[in-house]
């Protein structure tokens, strides 16, 4: 007999069915809660409410487990690219090298963006941050390209993911380059996606320019270990977006915005504000430890602890081998990262953080790759949203194959009660 949960309110008992995942995780199925009970569930944050089944990730925080499609993240970055990562995400199966080839060649058919698109990007004043810019243009694109994506037609919706993945990483960089005072540099269709996304970076027509092997695996390393993290909140923007039937941009467009905030993808970018404020201060690093772990002071260590991995974040242990090969290749010296490495050895012996199980997580070695790159501080979160793209699109194309229903969470007000307005 399937296992149930009974409810006991007033004296009545409702039974609700117990739903159980493949990997044994248990819900209780609460759909009929307020038709049986007229009741609802408190849970800010969601922390307690699964709001969706989906086959895409699977992640246990406990033990440290990432899975892409059942596919261990340590075996993806070892052994698959970004792109093919993204096809097994989008597509739910691993490609086979013809379908791969047919997904790179499609993707490249879109990588030219409108040229109408530069006099949105000119309107942006030079200050503004490179999410904001793009957000608005991954919006922009709604306009550009205003056929609906009809889920039920495969074509469509093929053709509508190709061009997401080409269009996004061409204005991603854009944002970049209006900050640099650069000019808006176009994809070279006859070299691969993240060798791509360097060019578009930091290519100058005056310049030849070569990346190495390194900086493209580490790159690729770090766009896979973003490219899921089920339902977190970016995620779940894209999904309740898309949930009113808005198109696959403007879905993404809201995920960008979403990723923005400092709680989420803008970590990495405070984990580097802390190491230079560390550095501009002296570098004394043993001062920053005892302030983060100094309950009277609001001060955290950025990159270190996460919300869902309580033991270690399975994607530090592999970021970090390749930052220190990155760093290597390079040959970087940068007193910041040496702040990063005393910094990080301190914490790992120290009681405070051991016994918290605080370790770095992957913002702290994302940032450390991105500056020996010479990715400016306030674009790791457009770095992270690159990443993150193939994520939003397999959720969002989960979310309306499986015909879900529009998002709709229910409150419980506690304002005023009725009162006459005179
Ligand atoms: N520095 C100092 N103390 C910390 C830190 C830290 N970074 N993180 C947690 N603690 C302490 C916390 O004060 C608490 O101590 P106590 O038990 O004495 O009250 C204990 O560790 C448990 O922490 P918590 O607040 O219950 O952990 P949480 O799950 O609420 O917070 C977190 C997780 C990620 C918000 C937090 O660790 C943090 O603020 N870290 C720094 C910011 C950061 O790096 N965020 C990036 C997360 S990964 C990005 C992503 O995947 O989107």
């Amino acid at each position: 007999m399937s296992k149930t949960a009974i409810l006991e309110i007033d004296g009545k008992k409702y039974e609700f069915p117990i739903f159980k995942g493949s990997e044994n995780e248990e819900a209780i199925d609460i759909k009929k809660l307020r038709d049986l009970t007229g009741l609802v569930t408190l849970d800010p944050g969601y922390k307690n409410s699964g709001s969706c089944t989906s086959e895409i990730t699977f992640l246990d925080g406990e033990l440290g487990i990432l899975r892409y499609r059942g596919y261990a993240i340590e075996d993806l970055a070892e052994n698959a690219n970004f792109l093919e990562v993204s096809y097994l995400l989008i597509f739910g199966k691993k490609p086979t090298a013809a379908e791969l080839e047919k997904f790179e060649n499609d993707i490249r058919k879109y990588t030219l963006v409108n040229e109408e698109m530069k006099s949105i990007l000119d309107g942006f004043p030079k200050s503004a941050h490179p999410m904001g810019i793009l957000a608005a243009l991954t919006s922009a694109l709604t306009s550009f390209n205003p056929k609906s994506v009809d889920v039920e037609n495969e074509k469509d919706l093929y053709c509508a993911v190709c061009k997401t993945m080409g269009k996004f990483l061409v204005i991603a960089t854009w944002t970049f380059r209006k900050n640099m005072g650069y000019p808006m540099n176009y994809y070279d269709n006859t070299k691969g996606y993240v060798e791509n996304f360097m060019r578009l970076m930091f290519e100058i027509p005056t310049e030849p320019y070569k990346v190495s092997q390194t900086v493209i695996d580490a790159l690729d390393k770090l766009f896979i270990l973003h490219a899921d993290h089920e339902q977190n909140c970016s995620t779940s923007t894209v999904r309740m977006v898309g949930s009113s039937h808005a198109g696959l941009f403007a879905s993404i467009s809201a995920g960008v915005s979403a990723l923005w905030g400092p709680l989420h993808g803008g970590a990495n970018q405070a984990v580097l504000e802390m190491l230079e404020e560390i550095h501009n201060n002296g570098g004394d690093t043993e001062k920053y430890l005892a302030k983060a772990k100094d309950k009277a002071d609001p001060f955290r260590l950025m990159g270190f602890g996460h919300r869902v991995y309580k033991n270690f974040d399975p994607r530090a242990k592999i970021i970090k081998k390749a930052a220190n090969e990155v760093l290597a290749t390079l040959g970087v010296e940068d007193p910041i990262l040496d702040i990063a490495r005393k910094l990080e050895a301190a914490a790992l012996e120290d009681e405070y953080f051991k016994a918290r199980n605080l370790y770095p997580n992957v913002d702290f070695y994302s940032g450390i790759i991105y500056r020996a790159l010479g990715i400016p501080t306030d674009m790791f979160t457009v770095m992270f949203a690159i990443g993150r793209l193939p994520g939003w699109i397999a959720q969002w194309k989960e979310m309306r194959e499986n015909k879900e229903p529009i998002g709709r969470p229910r409150q419980i007000y506690t304002g005023s009660p009725l009162r006459e307005f005179k």
